[in-house]
């Protein structure tokens, strides 16, 4: 009998994005139906398995993006769609990785969710870019996020902190302007896809923000000031503004936990 732990792995070894997508619903599927319900201890990849395009770059290193016309639609679709497959993978790795931490089941509940979330914001994303005749891995990408899960791969405090707490939270803070822009220039099309990630990211951020709430709750920590200084070594200055303060506070968040500069 599989645990869900060794489901995460297969997922995380996976190199091909539309397999680790389809893995993701299968391996969803059978935790939310009860068919797998142990957690298992896991062994995952320092790593998680990619295609051989698109190559991946030093954030510093990537080439500016174009902005404009169909190139430039493609460029923010591509962009999207690295930092969903990427989030498929960063949701199995903290599954997979933070087996020994005694956590309740209510916390795997919510990574398959997240996980099962980022597979259909991957797949709605390659569609819109098959729609316009390019597909994933036509553009560089960046290795930053990979980077951000390698960084906090000892601690689940940490990981909370950076990946869901804050990169995923930037993603609330930087999507409805992504959505005026497309608006303004006519790409109707995609705005009910980012409408939809906004929500779900909205769901992410609230779980990474209440599971470090709960360990700080577990020693007696305030939240605020314990994510704060668990994200000072990556943020000296915390979070970037401008700030979505309508769908942080939503995701639990108010703003003494993302405006420092008070
Ligand atoms: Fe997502
Ligand atoms: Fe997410």
């Amino acid at each position: 009998m599989s645990s869900l732990a060794s489901l995460a792995q297969t997922v995380l070894e996976m190199p091909d994005p539309s397999g680790k997508s389809l893995l993701t619903r299968k391996h969803a599927a059978l935790w939310q139906s009860g068919q797998i319900s142990s957690v298992g201890q896991g062994h995952p990849p320092d790593r998680p398995a990619r295609p051989a395009k698109p190559a991946l770059m030093p954030p510093t290193a990537m080439p500016r993006r174009s902005k404009a016309g169909l190139k430039g639609r493609i460029a923010l679709l591509h962009a999207l769609a690295h930092i969903e497959l990427n989030a498929i993978d960063l949701a199995w790795d903290i599954i997979a990785r933070f087996t020994e931490n005694d956590l309740p089941k209510a916390f795997y509940d919510d990574w398959v969710q997240v996980a099962l979330d980022e597979a259909l914001h991957y797949d709605a994303l390659a569609e819109l870019l098959a729609g316009l005749g390019a597909s994933y891995g036509d553009l560089p990408a960046h290795d930053g996020l990979w980077q951000a899960a390698e960084k906090t791969r000892n601690d689940l405090m940490d990981r909370l902190a950076l990946v869901p707490m804050t990169l995923e939270a930037r993603g609330l803070d930087t999507t409805p302007a992504t959505m005026k822009h497309l608006e303004r220039h006519g790409h109707a099309e995609v705005i009910p896809v980012l409408a939809r990630i906004l929500e779900d990211e909205t769901a992410h951020v609230a779980a990474g923000t209440r599971w470090f709430g709960y360990l700080c709750g577990l020693k007696g920590l305030d939240p605020a000031q314990t994510y704060k200084s668990r994200l000072t070594p990556q943020f000296p200055h915390g979070p970037k503004p401008p700030f979505n303060h309508e769908a942080r506070l939503k995701a639990g968040q108010t703003p003494d936990f993302y405006e420092w500069a008070i």
